[in-house]
C-alpha cells in the first residue's frame, strides 16, 4: 500500500463515531457495490465504507447507515446510486504509472505510423492521469500535438471523469515527467491556480471522456481499438467476473491490437481469451 494510502486509512479510521453502523449494514453495503461495480470490499475497509459513506449521510442529514441504505434500495434513485458508487471506488492513479506499457505503446504507434488512424480505449480513466499519459506518448512517438489519435476514455465513477475532463492537477502529479515534457504539454497556473498545472487543450481534445460501468451487458462503443488499457480495476473483480469483462473487451480489439493490465492481474484463467505476449501485455486469442 502507498503511503498516501495508509495514511488516508488511518485518518479514516479514527473518523467520530456519529453514525450507528452495524456488521449487517457492512455487509449490505459490501453486497450492494458487489452487485453495482463487480467490487469485492473486503472486512478491512469497515472504516473506510463508514468514512466515505458517513459524508452522504451527512450530506442527507440522515442518522444511521439502516436508514440510508433502505431509502437507497427504496427509492432506487440513479444519482443516489451514482454517489454511493463514487463513494466507495478507489481511485489511486498517476502520470505514466507501470511507465513501460507506454513504451510498448510508442512501439506500435511507430510502427503503425502517422497517416494510420488510432484508436486506444482507457477503461479505467480514474482521475485522467493514464489517459493524458497515453496522449503524450502519442504526441511524442507521432511528433506532433495532433496526431491520427482518438483517446476513450472511461470510468463508472462520474466524479473522477469530472476531474479528468478538467485537466487540472496540483505541480507534484507531474513532478516526475521530465521538464521538456512538461513544458510542451502543460501550462502552469497563476493567481488563484498558482501551483496548479493544465493540460494543453490539444491533449484533451485528443480524449472523449465518458462513464461506462464494465459490468454492464453490453459496451456502446464501437471498435476495434489498436490498444486497450484496463489496468488497476481487474484486481477488484473475481474470477468469473474478470472473465466475463474480458470476453467484452476482447472482441473490441483488432486482431493485432494490445490489451495492458495492471502490475498484479494475471489472466491464466482466461488464455482463450487473452494471451499473454510479455510483462502483463496481452493480444486477443486467435480461434
Ligand atoms: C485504482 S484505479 C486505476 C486507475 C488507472 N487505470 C491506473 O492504473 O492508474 C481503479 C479505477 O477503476 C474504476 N472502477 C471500479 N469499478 C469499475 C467498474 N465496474 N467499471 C468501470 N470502472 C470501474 C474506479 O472508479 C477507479 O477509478
Amino acid at each position: 500500500m502507498s503511503l498516501a494510502a495508509s495514511h488516508l486509512d488511518s485518518v479514516e479510521a479514527t473518523d467520530d463515531r456519529d453514525f450507528n453502523f452495524t456488521a449487517r449494514d457492512f455487509d449490505r453495503v459490501r453486497s450492494l457495490i458487489h452487485a453495482k461495480a463487480g467490487i469485492a470490499l473486503s472486512e478491512s475497509k469497515r472504516d473506510m465504507v463508514y468514512s466515505r459513506l458517513g459524508r452522504r449521510l451527512r450530506a442527507l442529514s440522515l442518522d444511521s447507515f439502516k436508514t440510508y441504505l433502505d431509502q437507497l434500495e427504496a427509492r432506487n434513485d440513479a444519482d443516489e446510486w451514482q454517489a454511493f458508487t463514487n463513494a466507495l471506488t478507489t481511485n489511486l492513479t498517476s502520470f505514466f504509472r507501470e511507465a513501460h506499457h507506454f513504451e510498448v505503446l510508442a512501439e506500435l504507434l511507430k510502427a503503425r505510423g502517422r497517416q494510420t488512424p488510432i484508436k486506444i480505449w482507457c477503461a479505467a480513466a480514474s482521475t485522467g492521469e493514464e489517459p493524458y499519459s497515453l496522449a503524450i506518448t502519442a504526441a511524442e512517438a507521432l511528433d506532433s500535438l495532433t496526431p491520427s489519435v482518438k483517446i476513450l476514455a472511461t470510468d463508472i465513477d462520474t466524479q473522477v471523469l469530472e476531474t479528468a475532463q478538467a485537466g487540472v492537477y496540483p505541480e507534484e502529479r507531474v513532478d516526475k515527467l521530465d521538464d521538456a515534457q512538461k513544458r510542451r504539454f502543460f501550462r502552469r497556473g497563476a493567481g488563484a491556480n498558482a501551483g496548479r498545472v493544465r493540460v494543453i487543450d490539444e491533449l484533451r481534445e485528443m480524449i472523449s471522456f465518458r462513464p461506462l460501468n464494465l459490468l454492464d451487458a453490453r459496451y456502446p462503443m464501437r471498435g476495434p481499438f489498436d490498444a486497450i488499457f484496463c489496468r488497476n480495476v481487474m484486481i477488484y473483480f473475481d474470477k468469473p467476473t474478470q472473465r466475463d469483462i474480458l470476453g467484452k473487451i476482447a472482441p473490441l480489439l483488432s486482431p493485432d491490437g494490445l490489451f495492458f493490465a495492471g502490475h498484479s492481474e494475471s489472466f491464466f484463467h482466461a488464455t482463450d481469451i487473452v494471451t499473454s505476449i510479455g510483462r502483463t501485455v496481452y493480444r486477443r486469442t486467435a480461434r
